[in-house]
C-alpha cells in the first residue's frame, strides 16, 4: 500500500499530466520528474489544526477539483489530492455568491455549489459559506432589476433559498459582506451598497434574521477586510465594525461570529493592540472571530521567489501568532492553498500585480503544488495556537428599548465628519 506521500507524489506527477485546468489558468507545471513535494516532514495543515481543536481549510474553485475522481476513491489530480489531505474546511471562493447562483432573477444554479458541497462530504471537510449580500458579484440583471420595492424580498428569498438548501450542512455562513466603508463618510460608516441605496441601514438585520430563519443551525458572521493592522484607517474601521456588531447584538439579531479577512500586505503597516483589543472585544460580546481569507500580497516586495517567500512566511507567522493566542479563534482559511489558482495572480487584479510583473507566491503551496516557506510558518503557528475555547453566548446586553439612539448612527473618534443631517440612505 503506498504511503500517503508516495501517492500523493504520483498523483502529483500524473495529475500534472492530465491537469484538470486548461492551459489558459494552470500554471501547475507540467512536471518532467515528480517535483519533490514536502519539504518538511511534518504533518498537514490539516492534521495539525485538528490536533489543537482548531479548523485548519482554504477557498477553493469546485471546477477545479476532480470530485468524480474522489468519489472513485482514485483521484489523480495533484490540486485534488492536496485540497484533499491539507484542508478541514473549504470555502467557495465564488461559486456560493449571487453572479454564480443566480443567473435570472426567477432562476438558481447550483451546479458549482453542490459540486463543492460533495467534494467536501467525500472528503470530510466542513464547509463555510461565503457570502449571502455582499455589494459586488451581483448578477448582471441586479441593477435593471432590483428596486426599492422588491429588494427586500428579493434579498430574503435568495437567503431562504440558498441557505434553505445547504441547512445543517455549512458551519458558518459569511451573511454580511464588507459593510463598513468609513470613507464613503456616513457617521455609521456604512458602505454605499446598492443594498443600503435599496432598504436603508436595515438591511444587515433583514439579512441575519433570514438567514437564521434558513439554517439556525449555522453560525452566523460578519466578514470584513482593512481591519488587521496598525493604522489611523484600520483603527477607524476597527471601531466602526465593532459598533456595527454591537448594535446588531443589541437589537437581539442573531450574530455569532465576525471574519477578519487577512488580505495582508507585505510591507504595510504591522499588527499590533488594535487587532488584539478587536479580537477581545469580539469575545466580550460573545462572538468568535473567523480567520476567513488570509493571504500576503508582496506587490511591494523587492526580489524574486526568496526574498517573496521570506516575507511572506514572516508575515503569517506574526499575523496568526497574534490572532491564534487568542481563545476564540477557532479556525483560520487561507484565501486558496497555491499560488496557481491566486486571485492575486489574476491579470486582471491590478492589486496584485508586481513591479517586475513576476507572479505572487501568497500562500503555502507554490505554483507546482510544492510547499513554500509558507507552510512551515503556518503549521508552526498552529502548533503554539491556544486551543479555542467554545465562546459562551453573551448575555444580551441591557437593551431597555426605550433608548432611541442604539440604531442610530454613532460618531467615532477619528471618523470622517458626519454627512449632513438629510444624507442619502
Ligand atoms: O467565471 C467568469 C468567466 O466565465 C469569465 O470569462 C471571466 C471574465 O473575466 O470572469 C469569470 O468570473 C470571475 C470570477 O472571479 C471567477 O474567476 C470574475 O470576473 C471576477 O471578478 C471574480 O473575482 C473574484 C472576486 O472575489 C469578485 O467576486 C475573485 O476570484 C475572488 O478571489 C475574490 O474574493 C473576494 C472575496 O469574495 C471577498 N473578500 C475579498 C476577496 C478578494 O477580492
Amino acid at each position: 500500500m503506498p504511503t500517503r506521500r508516495e501517492f500523493a507524489r504520483t498523483a502529483v506527477a500524473a495529475g500534472l499530466g492530465a491537469g484538470l485546468c486548461s492551459k489558459s489558468d494552470c500554471w501547475l507545471a507540467t512536471a518532467a520528474e515528480t517535483p519533490q513535494w514536502w519539504l518538511s516532514p511534518g504533518r498537514s495543515l490539516r492534521e495539525c489544526a485538528r490536533e489543537r481543536g482548531l479548523y485548519f481549510g482554504a477557498a477553493v474553485d469546485p471546477d477545479r477539483l476532480d470530485v468524480e475522481g474522489l468519489a472513485a476513491g482514485r483521484s489523480r489530480d495533484g490540486y485534488t489530492t492536496l485540497v484533499n489531505a491539507e484542508a478541514g474546511m473549504v470555502v467557495a471562493e465564488n461559486a456560493m455568491k449571487w453572479k454564480a447562483l443566480r443567473p435570472t432573477p426567477s432562476t438558481f444554479d447550483f451546479t458549482a455549489a453542490d459540486q463543492l458541497m460533495r467534494f467536501a462530504a467525500l472528503a470530510g471537510q466542513q464547509v463555510r459559506g461565503h457570502n449571502l449580500c455582499w455589494h459586488q458579484a451581483l448578477p448582471d440583471w441586479f441593477r435593471e432589476t432590483a428596486s426599492g420595492v422588491n429588494a427586500r424580498q428579493l434579498l430574503v428569498d435568495h437567503i431562504r433559498t440558498v441557505a434553505g438548501r445547504y441547512r445543517g450542512r455549512i458551519h458558518s455562513w459569511d451573511v454580511v459582506n464588507e459593510a463598513i466603508e468609513p470613507a464613503d463618510g456616513r457617521p455609521d460608516a456604512l458602505r454605499h451598497s446598492p443594498w443600503l441605496t435599496l432598504l436603508g441601514p436595515e438591511y444587515i438585520e433583514i439579512a441575519f434574521r433570514a438567514a437564521a430563519e434558513a439554517d439556525p443551525l449555522a453560525r452566523l458572521t460578519y466578514n470584513d477586510y482593512g481591519i488587521e493592522a496598525e493604522s489611523p484607517e484600520q483603527n477607524v474601521k476597527r471601531g466602526q465594525v465593532l459598533l456595527l456588531l454591537r448594535r446588531l447584538k443589541v437589537r437581539g439579531v442573531p450574530l455569532h461570529a465576525v471574519g477578519i479577512q487577512g488580505h495582508l500586505l507585505a510591507g504595510g503597516p504591522a499588527f499590533g493592540p488594535g487587532l488584539v483589543n478587536f479580537i477581545r472585544e469580539a469575545a466580550r460580546m460573545g462572538l468568535e472571530v473567523y480567520i476567513t481569507e488570509l493571504d500576503v500580497n508582496t506587490r511591494a516586495v523587492p526580489g524574486g521567489a526568496a526574498e517573496q517567500d521570506a516575507a511572506v512566511a514572516s508575515l503569517y507567522r506574526s499575523f496568526l501568532s497574534q490572532v491564534l493566542a487568542e481563545p476564540n479563534v477557532p479556525l483560520v482559511l487561507i484565501w486558496g492553498l497555491t499560488s496557481a489558482f491566486s486571485w492575486l495572480n489574476d491579470p486582471g487584479e491590478s492589486w496584485g500585480h508586481r513591479p517586475d510583473g513576476s507572479r505572487q507566491r501568497p500562500l503555502p503551496f507554490d505554483d507546482r503544488l510544492e510547499p513554500t516557506p509558507t507552510f512551515q510558518a503556518i503549521e508552526q503557528a498552529i502548533r503554539l495556537a491556544h486551543p479555542p475555547t467554545v465562546t459562551p453566548a453573551a448575555a444580551p446586553e441591557p437593551n431597555d428599548g426605550e433608548d432611541p439612539n442604539l440604531f442610530q448612527p454613532f460618531a467615532v473618534k477619528g471618523s470622517p465628519a458626519p454627512a449632513s443631517p438629510n444624507s442619502e440612505r
